[in-house]
């Protein structure tokens, strides 16, 4: 891969010497949806596939992008003078996003660069693509020079440039998983205080299967935002009643006596949903720890149930793949994953079973929907690296 980049690069930028080659992965998150801007716990795991890019320094202020993504639009141009979001700049705004932050944060860059990338995570699809590439950009400034920041800023500049640049209010676990990514193990955050732990995921014969909607979405033009504020008013509506900093202090019975504060049924149903996938992710790390995969699965049910009838951002396709997957002999557990309205669905298969699992969602998700879904089956990789 890394020869591959490389040649590419000389094609694109003229030479390749002094470029170094890159890696950050992407993610998928096992349990913990839309609970990572209400305090609350998720549990996601940084994959083996993700962006790839190689990068060189300037001796002038110029930025020159490149994508093999998007090869049609070849070349950007931009300049450290610049860096401002606009819609024209496409995917630039990412790592634009990033180079900004440093700045922001009082991290001066001193000259521009050239960077190529190549992704393979399937674009738009949930699987954190665009934290992806934040935090591989912000590793290469890294690398390139020296800033004293641990893998943790670099999630939490991440974070920065998709809420200020790019204007997505996102919570932290998205570049938190891909940069703080560990062969083998899922992390147990709680986004409250950034504690967290690794556990090992050790699926005796069976494995993660994702299932890509090919239902696009971005985040921006989602009503992500507008269920962020939801639970914003939510919260405030029940600190009427009891002190609470965040809607993940709470557990179940303690949202049942105090539920009546918020004064509208749909405010009301997305903080139950908060509430309760935060005590279901603690309660499935819980199960995971006995070796109760069964258990595990049966919460991760629980979780789409909560985010189709509550949440409200599940939508036909995403229904469709995980209520196929449901009736499909051999999982143990599936739901959707990531932000929803589109993306993708996590499953966990046995082995045995993975086969017909593929074709037989396959065949019904065609049938039902009118085009195909992509299956991957996916392996727990390490974070961000130098190749
Ligand atoms: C997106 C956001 C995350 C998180 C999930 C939903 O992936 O970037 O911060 O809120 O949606 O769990």
């Amino acid at each position: 891969m890394k020869d591959k980049i490389l040649k590419r690069f000389q094609e694109v930028f003229g030479e390749a010497d002094n470029a170094k080659v890159y890696f950050a992965p992407g993610r998928v998150n096992l349990i913990g949806e839309h609970t990572d801007y209400n305090g609350g716990h998720v549990f996601p795991c940084a994959l083996t596939i993700g962006t790839y890019g190689a990068a060189r320094k300037r001796d002038d202020n110029k930025l020159r992008f490149y994508s093999m993504n998007f090869d049609k639009l070849g070349v950007i141009e931009s300049s450290l003078e610049e860096l401002k979001a606009c819609k024209e700049a496409g995917w630039t705004n990412y790592p634009k996003g990033v180079l900004w932050a440093f700045e922001e944060k009082g991290m001066r860059i001193p000259c521009g660069m050239d960077l190529m990338l190549y992704g393979n995570i399937p674009n738009g699809s949930g699987l954190s693509s665009s934290a992806s590439v934040e935090v591989l950009t912000g590793f290469i400034l890294r690398d390139f020079y020296g800033f004293d920041v641990s893998n943790q800023d670099l999630a939490l500049i991440g974070q920065y440039a998709e809420n200020h640049f790019n204007k997505v209010n996102c919570g932290i676990m998205d570049q938190f998983a891909i940069a703080m990514g560990k062969e083998g193990h899922a992390i147990f955050l709680d986004t409250a205080d950034l504690s967290y732990t690794y556990a090992p995921i050790a699926l005796k014969g069976a494995k993660i299967v994702i299932a890509c909607s090919n239902k696009k979405r971005g985040l921006g033009d989602s009503k992500y935002n507008e269920r962020r504020s939801e639970c914003e008013m939510a919260l405030e509506e029940l600190r009427k009643k009891t002190e609470i900093k965040s809607l993940g202090e709470l557990d179940e019975d303690t949202f049942e006596k105090f539920q009546s504060a918020i004064q509208d049924d749909v405010r009301r149903k997305r903080a139950k949903h908060a509430v309760y996938e935060n005590r279901r992710t603690i309660r499935a790390v819980e199960a995971l720890q006995k070796n109760d995969i069964a258990e595990f699965g049966k919460l991760m049910n629980a979780s789409h149930v909560s985010l189709r009838d509550d949440y409200e951002v599940t939508g036909t396709e995403l229904d469709t793949l995980v209520e196929e997957a449901w009736k499909t002999e051999g999982v143990i557990g599936s739901r959707m994953t990531g932000a929803g309205f589109g993306g993708c669905t996590v499953s966990i298969v046995k082995d045995e079973a993975i086969d017909s699992f593929i074709e037989k969602i396959g065949a019904a998700y065609l049938a039902k929907i009118g085009y195909k879904a992509d299956f991957y089956v996916v392996e727990i990789g390490g974070g961000p690296k130098v190749l």
